[in-house]
């Protein structure tokens, strides 16, 4: 099996292929999600390569979506980057009586903290729910969405302003033994002066927050300073907000790419009380919810809504 036989099959498979159907040895074959595994088994193809290459050109269709989920499902292993994206839809109804493996979507939580972040102040955290009656209460407060309803865990991201003053402390000690690693040496002192200032005094400045009074404070000397030279002058108090939201989005997609990777579902949740999340989930006032996301295994195409729409991408590329 694997590769060398996918190669023996290509020898032998001539395939064509429309929006509906795809030619095996002559024969045509409809894709319909559902029907792959027999199509697969009729035509012995036991090779994921095989299969792929022969529904690639499915891609700039909804199709492609039930074909990478089938494969998936036939335990046809790794997609490529590419078959990762389209693989992962917004899910709104999942199988309830199928597990996910909780260590392995920990493991998709751990890596989406290589996401980049922000000064790498990493104020984020993940709460990862699995207890099925947490999961009905989190419903409730997510307006009762059927994607929160039916799955099988949660991964709740949230951002924590309030922690900012540990996690300046704590790149400053990684950033000393890092440059002392990593510097020449003559370079030690000086490295070790400027993250210091950075994680001591501009971070903190940054960071601070008094009911708005000190983002205003912020707001009118960045912006007076621009007048003369280019600065950083999305200083408020919202703005500060909105810079921990885009770090933890950038989580939240790396954690959706990773479980897509693992044939996981997800869907990313923004309708909910975060009132009643925050209360649910023991968190202190000041820690925000940047999203929920669902997880489990999509019940065929009930839970995708069809097919996906994008706008036409030359509307929202400008090439400068
Ligand atoms: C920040 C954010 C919040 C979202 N909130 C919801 C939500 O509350 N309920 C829902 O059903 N889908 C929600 N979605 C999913 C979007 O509707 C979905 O991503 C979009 O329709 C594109 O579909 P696709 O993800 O399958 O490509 C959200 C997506 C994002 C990025």
């Amino acid at each position: 099996m694997g590769i060398l036989h996918g190669i023996k099959k290509l020898n032998w498979l001539f395939l064509s292929m429309n929006r509906h159907s795809f030619t095996i040895n002559g024969k045509s074959e409809n894709i319909n999600g559902d029907d792959l595994e027999a199509v697969a088994q009729r035509n012995d193809i036991q090779d994921y390569k095989s299969l792929m290459i022969t529904t690639r050109l499915a891609y700039s269709n909804n199709r492609c979506t039930s074909l990478l989920y089938n494969l998936i499902k036939l335990n046809y292993q790794t997609m490529n980057l590419e078959e990762v994206l389209n693989f992962r839809r917004s899910v709104r109804n999942y199988i309830t009586d199928k597990d996910l493996d909780t260590e392995k979507v920990k493991h998709c939580i751990e890596l989406a903290t290589l996401a980049p972040n922000s000064s790498n102040m990493q104020l984020w955290e993940f709460y990862h729910i699995t207890d099925r009656e947490l999961i009905n209460k989190m419903a409730h407060a997510s307006l009762s969405q059927p994607t929160i309803s039916t799955a099988n865990q949660l991964v709740v991201f949230v951002t924590r302003q309030d922690l900012h003053r540990r996690r300046e402390k704590q790149n400053i000690e990684f950033e000393r033994e890092n440059i002392m690693r990593n510097s020449p040496p003559e370079s030690h002192n000086r490295r070790i002066k400027a993250r210091e200032v950075y994680y001591n005094f501009m971070i903190p400045f940054l960071y601070a927050r008094f009911f708005g009074l000190l983002g205003l404070f912020r707001k009118l000397l960045t912006v007076s300073v621009s007048i003369f030279r280019p600065m950083f002058i999305d200083s408020s108090e919202a703005d500060q907000r909105a810079v921990l939201h885009k770090s933890c989005a950038l989580a939240a997609q790396t954690f959706m790419i990773a479980m897509a990777n693992e044939g996981y579902d997800t869907c990313p949740v923004e309708g909910f009380d975060s009132r009643r999340v925050k209360k649910l989930l023991k968190l202190p006032i000041s820690a925000e919810i940047n999203m929920i996301i669902s997880c489990g295994y999509r019940n065929g195409n009930k839970g995708i809504w069809g097919e996906r729409f994008r706008v036409p991408f030359e509307e929202v590329y400008k090439k400068l």
